[in-house]
C-alpha cells in the first residue's frame, strides 16, 4: 500500500500552492492523497473558482467551519480535523503557507501522532501582531519535514534552533502555478474586457487587518487610490473582509459605486488576476503572493506593510514596502511613472518545479520513517 498524505487547503491563498503538489504527487505515483478543504473561505467566488481553473480534484474531506473570530475558527477546524484523523489517519498531514487552517490542521495532527510537513515554511515578518506571523511560528515548531520558499526562511529556521535534516529548500510552488497559468492568463485579456485595451493602468489589493480593521487607515488608503487613479487608472477586486469594514466605517460608496478611474470588483479568479497583473504598470498590495507574482512577472510593487516575511522580493524582486504612508506611495508611485524603478533578478528555484521537489522530498521523508 502506497503512504496516504492529507493535503490541506482552507483559504485562496492555499489553493495555488496545493495545485502543483498535487499534480507532482500523481505524476511521482509513490504516495496517494486526500485533499482535506477546512472551509475557512467558503464563497464560490474565493474557492470553487480556483479549484475549477487549476484543475485541483474536488476535497475528498469538506469540514465546512466558515468564519468565525480567530480562536471559534481554529477550535472547529481543530475538533473537526481530529475527528477524522481519528477515523482515517493518514501517513502525514500536509500543511500549506499560513492561514488558520494551516496550524489548526497542523497542531490535531501532532497530538495524534501524525508527523507534520510544511510548505512554505520558515519565513518571518518579526512582526507578532500579524496573525500570520504567529501561524508560522507555531506551525513551523511542531512540523517535522520543513519545506522552505527562499534563503531566509532556512536562516529563520536554524536561528530558531531547528536541525538542519528538517529544513529542504525546495523553492516556491505558487511560481509553479504561475508560469503553468500564464498562457492561459495571456489569452484570457481581462484588461481589454474592463475597457481598458491599449491603456496604462495599476492593480491594487488590500485585506490585511492592518490595513483594513482601523476606520482611519481605510479611509487615507481608499482616497488615496482614488486620488492616484486619476493619473493611473486602478482595477481593485475587493476582498470581503475589506468590502465588510468599509461599510462598517460608512466608506461603502467609494467602494460600491467606485470612481470613474477606479474599477472596484468583487474577488477575481486566479487567471484574471494574473492576466491584469502582468500587464499592469504597478500593483499596490498588502498580500504575500502578490509580491512573489510581480516579482516573477517584473512588475514593479508597492507593498502597503511596514515588513515582509518574503525579503527576497525586496531585494532580488519588484517590491518595495511603503506601509500606508501616504507620502512614501506617492513618492514610490512618481519614481514607478518616471521610470525609476530597478529590474529583478531571476530567484533561484523560482522555476516551475518546487512542486516536484516537495513530492520527492516527501516521499524520502516518509521512506526514512
Ligand atoms: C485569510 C488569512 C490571510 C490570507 C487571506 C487571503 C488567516 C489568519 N488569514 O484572511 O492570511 O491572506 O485569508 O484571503 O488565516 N469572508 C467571506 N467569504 C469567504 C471568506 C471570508 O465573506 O469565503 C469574510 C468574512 O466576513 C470573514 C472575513 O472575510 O469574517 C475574514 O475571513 P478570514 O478567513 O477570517 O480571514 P481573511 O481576512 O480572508
Amino acid at each position: 500500500m502506497k503512504p496516504m498524505v492529507d493535503l490541506v487547503a482552507g483559504a485562496r491563498p492555499n489553493f495555488m500552492k496545493l495545485a502543483p503538489v498535487v499534480r507532482a504527487i500523481s505524476m511521482a505515483g509513490d504516495l496517494s492523497y486526500r485533499i482535506v478543504h477546512t472551509g475557512q473561505h467558503y464563497d464560490p467566488s474565493m474557492n470553487d473558482v480556483f479549484f475549477d481553473e487549476l484543475g485541483i480534484p474536488v476535497p475528498d474531506v469538506h469540514l465546512e467551519v466558515g468564519s468565525g473570530t480567530h480562536a471559534q475558527q481554529t477550535a472547529k477546524i481543530l475538533e473537526r480535523y481530529e475527528e477524522l484523523l481519528l477515523k482515517e489517519p493518514p501517513s502525514a498531514t500536509v500543511v500549506f503557507g499560513d492561514v488558520n487552517s494551516t496550524v489548526a490542521c497542523a497542531l490535531a495532527a501532532v497530538k495524534l501522532a501524525v508527523p507534520v510537513a510544511h510548505v512554505e515554511a520558515g519565513l518571518r515578518s518579526f512582526d507578532r501582531g500579524m496573525p500570520e506571523e504567529i501561524n508560522r511560528l507555531l506551525t513551523d515548531a511542531i512540523a517535522e519535514l520543513l519545506l522552505v520558499s527562499e534563503p531566509s526562511g532556512v536562516e529563520n529556521l536554524r536561528r530558531e534552533g531547528i536541525s538542519d535534516h528538517k529544513i529542504k529548500l525546495v523553492g516556491n510552488v505558487m511560481i509553479d502555478t504561475l508560469l503553468t497559468q500564464a498562457e492561459i492568463a495571456r489569452s484570457r485579456d481581462t484588461a481589454t474586457r474592463l475597457g481598458l485595451a491599449g491603456r496604462a493602468y495599476g492593480f491594487a489589493t488590500m485585506h490585511r487587518p492592518s490595513n483594513v480593521d482601523d476606520p482611519e487607515t481605510l479611509s487615507v488608503l481608499l482616497r488615496l487610490l482614488d486620488e492616484l487613479s486619476a493619473e493611473l487608472p486602478i482595477v481593485f477586486p475587493v476582498h470581503p473582509r475589506t468590502l465588510t469594514a468599509a461599510k462598517r466605517f460608512g466608506l461603502g460608496d467609494i467602494l460600491a459605486h467606485g470612481r470613474p478611474n477606479l474599477i472596484c470588483l468583487g474577488p477575481l479568479p486566479y487567471n484574471d488576476t494574473l492576466s491584469l497583473v502582468s500587464g499592469s504598470r504597478l500593483v499596490l498590495t498588502d498580500s504575500g503572493g502578490l509580491q512573489e507574482e510581480t516579482s516573477v512577472v517584473g512588475v514593479p510593487c508597492l507593498t502597503l506593510r511596514e515588513n515582509t516575511e518574503r525579503p527576497i522580493t525586496v531585494t532580488q524582486g519588484t517590491s518595495r514596502l511603503v506601509g500606508n504612508d501616504i507620502l512614501k506611495i506617492r513618492e514610490a508611485f512618481r519614481d514607478v511613472m518616471e521610470g525609476r524603478w530597478g529590474q529583478p533578478t531571476p530567484i533561484p528555484l523560482w522555476d516551475g518545479k518546487a512542486g516536484d521537489r516537495v513530492a520527492k522530498e516527501l516521499s524520502e521523508w516518509l521512506a526514512s520513517r
